[in-house]
Protein backbone atom coordinates (compact mmCIF):
# COMPACT_ATOMS: atom_id res chain seq x y z
CA UNK A 1 0.00 0.00 0.00
CA UNK A 2 1.15 3.20 -0.79
CA UNK A 3 2.39 5.48 1.91
CA UNK A 4 -0.17 8.24 3.14
CA UNK A 5 2.30 11.48 2.00
CA UNK A 6 1.31 9.18 -2.05
CA UNK A 7 -2.04 9.01 -1.24
CA UNK A 8 -2.84 12.48 0.08
CA UNK A 9 -0.57 13.92 -2.64
CA UNK A 10 -2.20 11.15 -5.95
CA UNK A 11 -5.24 11.84 -4.75
CA UNK A 12 -7.56 14.13 -6.92
CA UNK A 13 -11.06 14.26 -7.19
CA UNK A 14 -12.38 11.88 -9.92
CA UNK A 15 -15.63 12.45 -12.18
CA UNK A 16 -14.84 10.50 -15.03
CA UNK A 17 -15.28 6.68 -13.90
CA UNK A 18 -14.75 3.79 -16.25
CA UNK A 19 -18.05 2.03 -16.19
CA UNK A 20 -17.23 -1.28 -13.64
CA UNK A 21 -18.83 -2.12 -11.06
CA UNK A 22 -17.14 -2.40 -7.40
CA UNK A 23 -15.37 -5.78 -7.03
CA UNK A 24 -17.51 -7.49 -3.90
CA UNK A 25 -13.87 -7.59 -2.34
CA UNK A 26 -13.64 -3.58 -2.40
CA UNK A 27 -17.08 -3.34 -1.58
CA UNK A 28 -16.58 -5.62 1.81
CA UNK A 29 -13.15 -3.48 2.45
CA UNK A 30 -15.13 -0.35 2.21
CA UNK A 31 -18.20 -1.62 4.27
CA UNK A 32 -16.27 -2.97 6.81
CA UNK A 33 -13.99 0.75 6.24
CA UNK A 34 -17.15 3.01 7.16
CA UNK A 35 -17.75 0.89 10.61
CA UNK A 36 -14.26 2.42 11.71
CA UNK A 37 -13.73 5.72 10.96
CA UNK A 38 -13.34 7.91 13.91
CA UNK A 39 -12.84 12.06 14.11
CA UNK A 40 -11.48 13.66 17.02
CA UNK A 41 -14.60 15.50 18.38
CA UNK A 42 -16.47 11.80 19.09
CA UNK A 43 -19.10 12.33 16.91
CA UNK A 44 -20.79 9.23 15.02
CA UNK A 45 -20.70 10.04 11.16
CA UNK A 46 -22.94 7.33 9.46
CA UNK A 47 -22.26 5.97 6.58
CA UNK A 48 -24.21 4.39 3.63
CA UNK A 49 -23.83 2.60 -0.21
CA UNK A 50 -26.67 4.32 -2.51
CA UNK A 51 -27.73 2.86 -6.25
CA UNK A 52 -28.18 5.99 -8.44
CA UNK A 53 -30.70 4.25 -10.58
CA UNK A 54 -32.80 2.84 -7.63
CA UNK A 55 -33.08 6.17 -5.61
CA UNK A 56 -33.00 8.18 -8.75
CA UNK A 57 -29.95 10.33 -7.42
CA UNK A 58 -28.45 12.45 -10.26
CA UNK A 59 -24.68 14.56 -10.46
CA UNK A 60 -24.19 16.23 -13.50
CA UNK A 61 -20.74 16.36 -13.20
CA UNK A 62 -20.03 12.56 -12.37
CA UNK A 63 -20.45 10.02 -15.20
CA UNK A 64 -19.25 6.11 -15.42
CA UNK A 65 -20.67 5.12 -12.52
CA UNK A 66 -24.07 4.17 -10.44
CA UNK A 67 -22.79 3.71 -6.65
CA UNK A 68 -22.79 6.61 -4.38
CA UNK A 69 -21.84 7.03 -0.41
CA UNK A 70 -23.19 9.50 1.60
CA UNK A 71 -22.56 10.25 5.02
CA UNK A 72 -24.88 11.51 7.80
CA UNK A 73 -24.78 12.85 11.33
CA UNK A 74 -26.65 14.92 13.74
CA UNK A 75 -27.08 18.32 13.68
CA UNK A 76 -24.65 19.37 16.70
CA UNK A 77 -22.37 21.88 17.55
CA UNK A 78 -18.70 20.54 15.52
CA UNK A 79 -20.92 18.30 13.40
CA UNK A 80 -19.29 19.51 10.11
CA UNK A 81 -15.64 19.82 11.18
CA UNK A 82 -16.51 15.96 12.53
CA UNK A 83 -17.87 15.08 9.25
CA UNK A 84 -14.89 16.42 6.89
CA UNK A 85 -12.69 14.42 9.25
CA UNK A 86 -14.01 11.50 8.87
CA UNK A 87 -15.45 11.11 5.33
CA UNK A 88 -11.69 12.25 4.26
CA UNK A 89 -10.82 9.27 6.00
CA UNK A 90 -13.22 6.85 4.23
CA UNK A 91 -11.81 9.09 0.83
CA UNK A 92 -8.16 7.98 1.47
CA UNK A 93 -8.86 4.60 2.26
CA UNK A 94 -10.77 4.29 -1.21
CA UNK A 95 -7.75 6.19 -2.90
CA UNK A 96 -5.75 3.16 -1.32
CA UNK A 97 -7.76 0.83 -2.90
CA UNK A 98 -7.67 2.42 -5.63
CA UNK A 99 -10.83 3.65 -5.94
CA UNK A 100 -12.19 7.24 -6.98
CA UNK A 101 -13.84 9.60 -5.55
CA UNK A 102 -14.54 13.50 -5.14
CA UNK A 103 -16.64 15.46 -2.40
CA UNK A 104 -20.21 16.37 -3.70
CA UNK A 105 -21.85 19.09 -1.82
CA UNK A 106 -23.61 21.42 -4.20
CA UNK A 107 -23.65 19.46 -7.75
CA UNK A 108 -26.26 16.96 -7.08
CA UNK A 109 -29.92 16.75 -6.78
CA UNK A 110 -29.64 16.91 -2.89
CA UNK A 111 -33.53 15.76 -1.83
CA UNK A 112 -33.08 12.57 -3.70
CA UNK A 113 -29.79 11.88 -1.44
CA UNK A 114 -30.81 13.12 1.28
CA UNK A 115 -34.20 11.31 0.87
CA UNK A 116 -31.94 7.74 0.13
CA UNK A 117 -29.88 8.45 3.18
CA UNK A 118 -33.18 8.22 5.52
CA UNK A 119 -32.46 11.44 7.10
CA UNK A 120 -33.90 11.42 11.04
CA UNK A 121 -35.22 14.83 11.84
CA UNK A 122 -32.13 16.02 13.67
CA UNK A 123 -29.62 14.60 11.20
CA UNK A 124 -28.28 16.18 8.20
CA UNK A 125 -26.06 14.69 5.07
CA UNK A 126 -23.30 17.60 4.51
CA UNK A 127 -21.46 15.47 1.41
CA UNK A 128 -21.76 12.59 -0.74
CA UNK A 129 -19.30 10.80 -3.24
CA UNK A 130 -19.70 8.61 -5.97
CA UNK A 131 -17.36 5.25 -5.90
CA UNK A 132 -15.72 4.00 -8.74
CA UNK A 133 -12.79 2.89 -10.70
CA UNK A 134 -11.30 5.94 -12.65
CA UNK A 135 -11.32 6.12 -16.16
CA UNK A 136 -7.94 6.79 -17.86
CA UNK A 137 -8.79 10.32 -19.21
CA UNK A 138 -11.36 12.68 -18.01
CA UNK A 139 -14.61 13.84 -19.57
CA UNK A 140 -14.70 17.19 -21.37
CA UNK A 141 -16.51 18.95 -18.90
CA UNK A 142 -13.96 17.45 -15.91
CA UNK A 143 -10.91 19.33 -17.34
CA UNK A 144 -12.63 21.98 -18.09
CA UNK A 145 -14.32 22.26 -14.63
CA UNK A 146 -10.90 21.15 -13.09
CA UNK A 147 -9.17 24.42 -15.13
CA UNK A 148 -11.67 26.83 -13.82
CA UNK A 149 -11.26 25.87 -10.72
CA UNK A 150 -7.56 25.92 -11.18
CA UNK A 151 -7.99 22.19 -9.16
CA UNK A 152 -4.46 21.15 -9.23
CA UNK A 153 -2.79 24.44 -8.24
CA UNK A 154 -2.33 25.05 -4.28
CA UNK A 155 -1.59 28.58 -1.81
CA UNK A 156 2.12 28.79 -0.99
CA UNK A 157 3.09 27.27 2.10
CA UNK A 158 3.30 30.94 3.46
CA UNK A 159 0.43 31.93 2.82
CA UNK A 160 -1.35 29.01 4.41
CA UNK A 161 0.99 28.89 7.94
CA UNK A 162 2.36 31.42 10.40
CA UNK A 163 4.88 31.71 13.00
CA UNK A 164 3.30 33.20 16.90
CA UNK A 165 1.14 35.29 14.89
CA UNK A 166 -0.80 36.34 11.81
CA UNK A 167 1.95 39.16 11.01
CA UNK A 168 4.46 36.47 10.43
CA UNK A 169 4.24 33.88 7.70
CA UNK A 170 5.77 30.52 8.63
CA UNK A 171 8.69 29.24 6.48
CA UNK A 172 8.75 25.30 5.74
CA UNK A 173 12.48 25.66 7.39
CA UNK A 174 11.07 27.01 10.76
CA UNK A 175 8.31 24.67 10.81
CA UNK A 176 11.05 21.87 11.22
CA UNK A 177 9.02 18.61 12.17
CA UNK A 178 5.70 20.55 11.82
CA UNK A 179 6.56 21.43 7.84
CA UNK A 180 5.30 17.59 6.36
CA UNK A 181 2.07 17.45 8.29
CA UNK A 182 1.42 20.93 7.24
CA UNK A 183 2.14 20.84 3.73
CA UNK A 184 0.16 17.17 3.66
CA UNK A 185 -2.78 20.04 4.84
CA UNK A 186 -1.99 21.81 1.81
CA UNK A 187 -2.97 19.27 -0.59
CA UNK A 188 -6.41 18.66 0.95
CA UNK A 189 -9.19 18.64 -1.35
CA UNK A 190 -11.92 21.87 -0.44
CA UNK A 191 -15.17 23.08 -1.58
CA UNK A 192 -14.17 24.80 -5.47
CA UNK A 193 -10.76 25.11 -4.24
CA UNK A 194 -10.80 27.43 -1.80
CA UNK A 195 -8.19 26.24 0.84
CA UNK A 196 -9.79 28.42 3.67
CA UNK A 197 -7.36 26.39 6.31
CA UNK A 198 -4.57 28.66 8.12
CA UNK A 199 -2.99 27.54 11.12
CA UNK A 200 -0.60 29.16 13.40
CA UNK A 201 2.13 27.31 15.01
CA UNK A 202 2.83 28.59 18.49
CA UNK A 203 4.67 27.47 21.89
CA UNK A 204 4.51 23.57 20.64
CA UNK A 205 1.01 23.82 19.26
CA UNK A 206 -0.67 24.45 16.17
CA UNK A 207 -3.69 26.55 15.91
CA UNK A 208 -6.04 25.84 12.76
CA UNK A 209 -8.48 28.64 11.36
CA UNK A 210 -11.34 28.76 8.70
CA UNK A 211 -10.49 31.58 6.64
CA UNK A 212 -13.89 32.43 5.13
CA UNK A 213 -14.37 32.95 1.76
CA UNK A 214 -16.89 35.96 0.54
CA UNK A 215 -20.32 34.16 0.34
CA UNK A 216 -19.54 31.07 1.38
CA UNK A 217 -21.46 31.42 4.60
CA UNK A 218 -23.22 28.22 4.28
CA UNK A 219 -26.14 27.70 2.65
CA UNK A 220 -29.45 25.65 3.53
CA UNK A 221 -27.23 25.53 6.92
CA UNK A 222 -25.07 23.41 5.30
CA UNK A 223 -21.10 24.53 6.27
CA UNK A 224 -19.06 23.53 3.58
CA UNK A 225 -15.97 25.74 4.66
CA UNK A 226 -16.49 24.00 8.23
CA UNK A 227 -16.26 20.65 6.39
CA UNK A 228 -12.98 21.69 5.03
CA UNK A 229 -11.78 22.57 8.11
CA UNK A 230 -12.35 19.11 9.16
CA UNK A 231 -10.95 17.53 6.38
CA UNK A 232 -7.33 19.11 6.76
CA UNK A 233 -7.48 17.99 10.64
CA UNK A 234 -7.81 14.88 9.47
CA UNK A 235 -4.92 15.12 7.04
CA UNK A 236 -2.78 16.62 9.76
CA UNK A 237 -3.29 14.38 12.04
CA UNK A 238 -2.48 10.94 10.27
CA UNK A 239 0.45 12.62 8.66
CA UNK A 240 2.05 13.87 12.03
CA UNK A 241 0.97 10.70 13.57
CA UNK A 242 2.76 9.04 11.03
CA UNK A 243 6.17 10.98 11.38
CA UNK A 244 5.88 9.46 15.21
CA UNK A 245 4.51 12.96 16.60
CA UNK A 246 2.50 13.07 19.75
CA UNK A 247 -0.78 14.95 19.73
CA UNK A 248 -3.34 16.10 21.74
CA UNK A 249 -6.30 17.47 20.03
CA UNK A 250 -8.40 20.63 22.15
CA UNK A 251 -10.49 23.19 21.72
CA UNK A 252 -8.93 26.19 23.79
CA UNK A 253 -8.49 29.31 21.11
CA UNK A 254 -5.63 31.25 22.07
CA UNK A 255 -6.89 34.75 21.24
CA UNK A 256 -4.47 35.62 18.83
CA UNK A 257 -5.53 38.65 17.21
CA UNK A 258 -6.79 38.08 13.44
CA UNK A 259 -9.16 40.09 10.71
CA UNK A 260 -12.43 39.44 11.14
CA UNK A 261 -12.66 36.77 8.15
CA UNK A 262 -10.46 34.40 10.57
CA UNK A 263 -12.41 31.49 12.84
CA UNK A 264 -10.99 29.48 15.29
CA UNK A 265 -11.63 25.97 14.99
CA UNK A 266 -9.03 23.37 16.85
CA UNK A 267 -5.69 23.17 18.54
CA UNK A 268 -3.53 20.29 18.17
CA UNK A 269 -0.93 20.34 21.14
CA UNK A 270 2.17 18.42 19.76
CA UNK A 271 3.94 17.16 22.99
C1 LIG B 1 -16.73 20.06 1.11
C2 LIG B 1 -16.50 19.90 -0.38
C3 LIG B 1 -17.55 20.02 -1.28
C4 LIG B 1 -17.33 19.83 -2.65
N1 LIG B 1 -18.41 19.89 -3.51
C5 LIG B 1 -18.22 19.62 -4.82
C6 LIG B 1 -19.34 19.55 -5.70
O1 LIG B 1 -20.49 19.77 -5.31
N2 LIG B 1 -19.12 19.23 -7.01
C7 LIG B 1 -17.86 18.97 -7.48
O2 LIG B 1 -17.72 18.67 -8.67
N3 LIG B 1 -16.76 19.03 -6.67
C8 LIG B 1 -16.92 19.34 -5.36
N4 LIG B 1 -15.83 19.36 -4.51
C9 LIG B 1 -14.48 19.02 -5.02
C10 LIG B 1 -13.54 20.25 -5.12
O3 LIG B 1 -13.91 21.05 -6.22
C11 LIG B 1 -12.09 19.76 -5.25
O4 LIG B 1 -11.74 19.04 -4.10
C12 LIG B 1 -11.10 20.91 -5.45
O5 LIG B 1 -11.34 21.57 -6.64
C13 LIG B 1 -9.64 20.41 -5.46
O6 LIG B 1 -9.44 19.46 -6.48
P1 LIG B 1 -8.91 18.01 -6.13
O7 LIG B 1 -9.92 17.37 -5.20
O8 LIG B 1 -8.84 17.29 -7.45
O9 LIG B 1 -7.57 18.15 -5.44
C14 LIG B 1 -16.03 19.57 -3.15
C15 LIG B 1 -14.96 19.47 -2.22
C16 LIG B 1 -15.18 19.62 -0.87
C17 LIG B 1 -14.04 19.44 0.08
Amino acid sequence: MENLKELIKNRRSVRTYDGRELTAEDKEKLLAFMEKTENPYGINVAFKLMDAGEHGLKCPVVVGTELYVGGKIKRVPFAFEAFGYAFEMLVLYAQSLGIGTVWLGGTMNRQAYEAAMELGDDEMMPCASPLGYPASKMSWRESMMRKAIKADERLPFEALFFDGSFDTPLTEEKAGKLAHPLDMVRWAPSAVNKQPWRAVVKDNAVHFYLKRAKGFGGHEGLDMQKIDMGIALCHFDLAARECGLKLRFSQEDPEIPHDESMQYIATYRVD
